[in-house]
Order: C-alpha cells, then structure tokens, then sequence
C-alpha cells in the first residue's frame, strides 16, 4: 500500500513533544515519569493510526499505551485523535522500532502487541518481520516476566511464521491461538482489522507469554 504523504505532519508533530516521542531513547527508564504515575505500560508496535492504543486507553484508565509508528504521515493521525479527545494514559513514538531496546529499560513494559504487521513475506525481507529473532530477543529485554505478546493478523503466513518463532524460543509460551478470532470477547479492532473483517476473511490470534526463568 503506497504512503500519502501529508505535508504537515512534521510540523504538527514538533509542536506536540509531549504526545508525539521522537527521541524516545532519551525517556529510556522515565516513562512512569512521562504518564506521572507507576501503572503498567503496554506497548504496540507498528501502530498506524492509532485506533488500537487510543480505545485500549479509554477501556483501561488503570494502565498506559504506547503506540510505536515509524511514519510521521501516519502517526499523524493518531495524534490528531489524541487532540480532539485527549487522554492521559496514551502517547506515540514515532521511530522505526527496531532499536525498541533503546527506547525502554529492562523489564519496564507489562504487555507487548503486534497487529497486522508488516508481513515481509520474501525470505530476503525476513528481519524486518516483527516477530523475526531479532525482535523476540529486544522484547525479552524490555519486557516483566509473565508479559503478553498479542498479535492479530490476516496473513497466514506471517501468522504461522511468528507461531514457529515463538515456539523455537524458550523464554516464551504460547498460551493461546484462534485461527477466527472475529468477536472474540473484549477484542479491541483495529483500523485494518475491520477492513479485513468487512472483506470476510479470517482473523489470526496468538497470545505468547514470556518466562524469564526459562532464559536460563
Ligand atoms: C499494516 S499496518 C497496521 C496498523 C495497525 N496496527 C492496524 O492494525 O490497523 C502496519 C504499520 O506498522 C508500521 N511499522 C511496520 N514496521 C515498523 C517498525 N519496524 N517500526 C515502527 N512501525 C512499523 C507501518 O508503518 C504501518 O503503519
């Protein structure tokens, strides 16, 4: 899917530090600080616009989101939400994440998800998937012991490709998989998946939690 640019989104983002984070490395360890209290912080990675975060935020005021976007054209949209209705428990990071580890301290995120990303579905384009190793290996530093990673796709491939990596890890349990998670209860939609709903295809659901002793 082609990117339209939106010519404005730099500058409405500069002037909106405290919802948009684009050094987020230097908020490394002070993200309680950030939200001024000590709730639970839950992270999605590859956010787009922001739906996800911003109706988990209003459905549980007692934690904080944290949307990660690489694109200022998309990210945009996120804040624009946050600005006609704000809120105190989400913010963005507008980054590519594939630092993640420098933006959070160990063991400082509660809760991790991962929807509809980027499938990559070339061999040669493997890394960039969010669930490749490399990215398992950042999530297992930032994240408590007994976190959830939840992720949602369309894509079978991806969905069974993540499956393979999070069962070839040890320091991770795959506790739960729906192979048509559609109105499943509590589900929060996001913008694409209820594009893809609307199209009738099936929803994939896996919820991997990460043991910290099994590192060992
Ligand atoms: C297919 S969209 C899904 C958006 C949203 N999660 C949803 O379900 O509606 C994937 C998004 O992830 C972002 N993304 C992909 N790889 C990323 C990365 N390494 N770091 C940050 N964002 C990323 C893309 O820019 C895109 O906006």
């Amino acid at each position: 899917m082609r990117l339209r640019k939106v010519p404005y989104a730099p500058t409405l983002i500069s002037k909106h530090p405290s919802l948009v984070y684009t050094t987020p490395e230097e908020r490394k360890g002070h993200w309680a600080a950030v939200f001024m209290n000590n709730s639970p912080i839950e992270v999605e990675v590859g956010c787009g616009k922001g739906q996800f975060i911003i109706e988990m935020s209003k459905r549980h005021p007692d934690k904080n989101f944290i949307g990660i976007e690489k694109y200022d054209s998309v990210v945009i949209r996120g804040l624009e939400k946050l600005l006609a209705n704000p809120l105190d428990n989400a913010i963005f990071i507008q980054k590519d994440a594939t630092d993640i580890d420098e933006f959070f301290v160990p063991a400082e995120i509660s809760g991790l998800y991962l929807n509809f990303s980027d499938p990559w579905p070339k061999k040669r384009q493997a890394k960039r998937r969010l669930t490749h190793p490399n990215f398992l290996n950042k999530y297992k530093i930032i994240l408590k012991n007994n976190a959830s990673i939840k992720l949602k796709t369309d894509n079978f491939g991806f969905f069974e490709y993540s499956m393979m990596q999070f069962n070839s890890d040890n320091a991770f349990f795959v506790k739960e998989i729906s192979m048509n998670y559609h109105g499943a209860k509590d589900n929060v939609p996001t913008e694409f998946e209820e594009k893809f709903v609307e199209m009738g295809k099936p929803i994939f659901y896996l919820h991997a939690v990460y043991h910290k002793e099994n590192l060992i």
